[in-house]
């Protein structure tokens, strides 16, 4: 097979030609879209006189027509293959083409470019999907001013939208019409939109800071206008949110959003038109879980911030797009956790980061937050460039402070609006506001790993002496071999006797550091205060210092680790014990116990975070930090430990349970939240009882559920317990929910994730048949495969092999006509350098059947790092 071709940072060149003006018209008929291109191209200044090859992007189309300042251009004057349409020997420093090319949405599985998405039209451009739709110098560094005219039945599709503003629209004969949209500000290809469909409507106003009104429109399904005011009122939340606190506002007349059920990610910020997966649009009490309300406002204010983060100030090139995303992902955390509990987002936001970000730069596809070369950009939308990348920009936030963290982003917008940019020079603009050499923190974005931090602690008189040292792990890239990283280390000393706390920001920028601090008696340290740093934390703690932490800590977040801490602790011991008698151990420590109770009486908590506090670790996060993790073990005695606690304290959960069942009225408050988060959360132990009162208040639970945050949790109580497909609860759900795809979603991932190992990859195989099973839409494929693979670890790694060979079939199968939604499954395959040798020869065999098949070079890029 032909390597595909690796693509390196330290190559980019500006592009010798610019486009000044597109202008598009777009001619939808039923079997394919004609689409006329008539672009002002100029040479960049560097290239001016010169004699040059003008090169443009092109895939899966036909060419048609090609003009070259108003005349047809003969064939010896340009080249056309499978990717690129080359002018020859261009002379002219500016001139005009008119391209005519013609495409097949109907048909483009991929949904990239211009595709169907049943039975609407839309676009998916980022990050080079509008060589699918016409030739262009597909690149985000060429920026352009847009006009598209769409021509389509009316009938059909009633509406057409683009980017900008609608400057004209009417009647053709034979029952045709079309609308002319123009963007007023220049932009890159990627952020470039098209719809063409039949929607509902959901319209609403927002008068901006300056008393602008903006229409709001929210396209959606016929039929969905119920589902949409919360995403109408996250985005009105969002503007203001973006006023207030970066004096940022909205810069056209129309703000659009388009749903669609096909989509290969969450949503797109395409300029004044996003088109978002509908499952972060549509939700309504009865449907949608309160992680799926909190999902859409997130989604919804990331996309709206990218308009000034992406959009206004977009990337020089793609190894920039932690530039966008992370700033805009810290942007959007910032927002909910202004909207909702800061101590809930921030917890919430760090066991992501651990749970997924940890795991990716631990495994073959470890990068930095701006990586040196990829051989296929999609890959790189990773929770690396994503979630890391916005700790990265926490960082800068905490060593230079709030105040002057907005005033470098004022800087970032006075310097670069309307330019394409790298991340130097944002990290540039931050250095000049706030006066701090940020030389040495720059080593984040070039370095890749999880640093560790070995902490060791000693009493020197009465002084409290840290010794703290910087530990990484083997770089996958070239890392320079001064690259020592800088950051914001918060710590707090609690005093043993007082229970005061004191609080210190350390910055580290050396391998290895002593800090000494004068204290009057024994303190406790309490480390990494509110995850000041993406690291991993070593103290010899004992568990009775966790304890201690657990109860007194003032930092919420670190109150969480203490917890986990705790619990991993427990777990351990249990574990070992397990594999050393064969059988599981019946008691719990007095002291584990007395420091739940603790948890569980104290009342000064808020609801959600206790119900984050009782949360045992996840069984993906405890296989994480095992060597040769035995999948079967961790899951026996994970439900074991939940058993034991859930009967040694299952009055009160019994008691709490039936206390929060009498809350009824249902509100999307931070306080009924928590309550719904608790109510399920004693529900999960008492289930684990198995116990007569356990069942009943499941059945209870689910009888009454009026909300989907209940139904579901309760309904994957029952998938876990072992009941059968036909068992009631199932096929209940089933009948209620099957006019409503996006529900049906959660009942397969529910059923992938939770169904006992016994009958999980036969149940899996039975449920691709189903009826409402869609075969070729990207929620679906993830709900099934990669719930599977990734959250029911003991059925997914049988050592068998079955189901690796298994889930590697489908990925075949899928990267024939989705190969992004291809890749991303391949992830399945994460923890193979983890895996004890007879999973890891089964896994390598399954990973060569699809390198023998092949693979797109989305699939070919991730596979080929998990075989290396
Ligand atoms: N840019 C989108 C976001 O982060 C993600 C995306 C990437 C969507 C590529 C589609 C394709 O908001
Ligand atoms: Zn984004």
């Amino acid at each position: 097979m032909q390597q595909p071709k690796t693509i390196y940072l330290k190559d980019y060149r500006p592009s010798p030609f610019t486009i000044d003006t597109i202008d598009l018209t777009v001619d939808i008929h039923a079997d394919h879209s004609m689409v006329t291109s008539v672009m002002r191209i100029e040479k960049h200044k560097d290239s001016v006189g010169q004699k040059l090859n003008l090169e443009l992007n092109g895939e899966g189309m036909e060419l048609v027509g090609l003009k070259f300042n108003g005349e047809v251009l003969p064939n010896d004057r340009f080249q056309v293959s499978s990717d690129k349409l080359v002018i020859l020997n261009v002379t002219h420093d500016e001139f005009t083409l008119e391209i005519q090319n013609k495409i097949n949405p109907a048909e483009n599985k991929a949904l990239e470019g211009f595709y169907q998405s049943c039975p609407q039209l839309c676009t998916q451009c980022e990050p080079e999907g509008f060589r699918r739709i016409t030739y262009f110098i597909d690149r985000p560094d060429v920026m352009a001013k847009y006009t598209t005219k769409m021509i389509a039945d009316k009938k059909q599709y009633p509406s057409l939208l683009s980017n900008g503003n609608r400057i004209g629209s009417g009647d053709l004969p034979g029952g045709r019409h079309w609308a002319q949209w123009q963007d007023p500000f220049r932009k890159p290809s990627y952020l470039f939109a098209m719809v063409a469909g039949e929607f509902d409507v959901a319209r609403d106003t927002f008068t901006t800071m300056k008393g602008r009104k903006i229409d709001l429109e929210i396209y959606v399904d016929k039929g969905n206008l119920g589902k949409t005011p919360h995403a109408m009122n996250s985005l009105k939340q969002s503007m203001k949110w973006d006023e207030e606190t970066f004096g940022l506002e909205y810069d056209l007349d129309i703000y659009m959003i388009v749903a669609v059920d096909s989509f290969n990610m969450g949503a797109m910020e395409n300029k004044g038109l996003n088109i978002f997966n509908s499952t972060y649009t549509l939700a309504d009490e009865k449907s949608a879980t309160d992680h799926d309300f909190q999902g859409v406002q997130g989604v919804i204010g990331h996309e709206y911030f990218h308009n000034w983060t992406g959009n206004r100030v977009t990337c020089r090139d793609w190894f920039q797009l932690t530039l966008k995303e992370g700033l805009t992902v810290f942007r959007d955390q910032e927002f909910s956790s202004d909207m909702l509990s800061r101590a809930v987002k921030r917890l919430e936001d760090v066991r992501l980061l651990k749970d997924s970000q940890f795991a990716e730069d631990a495994g073959p596809l470890s990068h930095p937050i701006r990586p040196s070369s990829y051989i296929e950009i999609n890959n790189f939308y990773t929770r690396t460039v994503y979630e890391k990348g916005a700790e990265v920009i926490r960082m800068i936030h905490t060593l230079i402070g709030k105040e002057k963290f907005r005033k470098g982003m004022d800087k970032y917008f006075e310097l670069f609006d309307g330019q394409a940019v790298t991340t130097e020079d944002f990290v540039h603009a931050m250095e000049v506001a706030s006066g701090k050499d940020l030389s040495q923190f720059r080593n984040w974005y070039s370095r890749p790993g999880t640093p560790t931090l070995k902490v060791t602690s000693r009493k020197e008189g009465n002084e409290f002496v840290l010794d703290i040292e910087q530990k990484y792990p083997l770089p996958t890239v070239k890392v320079e071999d001064n690259n020592v990283l800088l950051m914001p280390f918060k710590i707090g000393l609690l005093d043993k006797t007082t229970k005061k706390e004191e609080e210190h920001l350390l910055e580290l920028k050396n391998l290895k550091e002593t800090f000494r601090f004068k204290v009057n008696g024994d303190v406790t340290p309490s480390l990494n205060l509110g995850f000041s740093a993406p690291v991993i934390v070593e103290y010899p703690y004992e568990v009775a210092d966790l304890i201690e932490l657990m109860s007194f800590n003032k930092d919420p977040y670190c109150r969480y680790e203490a917890t986990q801490k705790i619990y991993d602790h427990v777990f351990k011991a249990e574990f070992y014990y397990f594999k050393a008698n064969g059988k599981l151990n019946p008691d719990l420590t007095s002291e584990f116990k007395s420091a739940f109770q603790n948890l569980l009486k104290d009342e000064s908590i808020d609801l959600s975070f206790k119900s984050y506090l009782l949360d045992l670790p996840t069984e993906n996060g405890l296989s994480q930090e095992m060597i040769q993790p035995d999948f079967d073990a961790i899951h026996t005695v994970h439900g074991h430990l939940r058993k034991k606690l859930g009967l040694e304290f299952q009055d009160w959960f019994l008691k709490e349970h039936e206390r929060l069942s009498k809350v009824s009225k249902f509100e999307l408050t931070p306080k009924a939240f928590g309550e719904r988060a608790l109510k399920n959360q004693c529900l999960t132990y008492l289930v684990a009882s198995e116990t007569k009162a356990g069942m009943e208040a499941l059945d209870k639970h689910y009888g009454n559920a009026t909300n989907m945050t209940e139904e579901i949790h309760a309904l994957q109580l029952y998938i876990a317990s072992g009941v059968e497909l036909e068992h009631d609860s199932i096929q209940k759900f089933y009948q209620k929910w099957k006019h409503d795809s996006l529900v049906m979603l959660k009942w397969f991932s529910s059923l992938a994730a939770y169904s006992p190992k016994k009958f999980a990859l036969e149940r899996i195989e039975k449920l691709e048949k189903n009826v409402l099973f869609q075969k070729q839409v990207p929620n679906y494929l993830r709900s099934l495969y990669l719930q599977f693979a990734k959250n029911n670890l003991h059925a997914f790694h049988d050592d068998n092999g079955a189901a690796y060979r298994f889930v590697a079939q489908r990925i075949c199968h899928i990267d024939g006509f989705n190969p992004q939604v291809a890749s991303r499954a391949a992830g399945a395959f994460s923890l193979i350098n983890k895996l004890d040798s007879k999973r890891q020869t089964e896994m390598k065999a399954a990973l060569k059947t699809i390198m023998d098949n092949k693979p797109s070079r989305d699939t070919f890029e991730v596979v080929s790092k998990y075989l290396a």
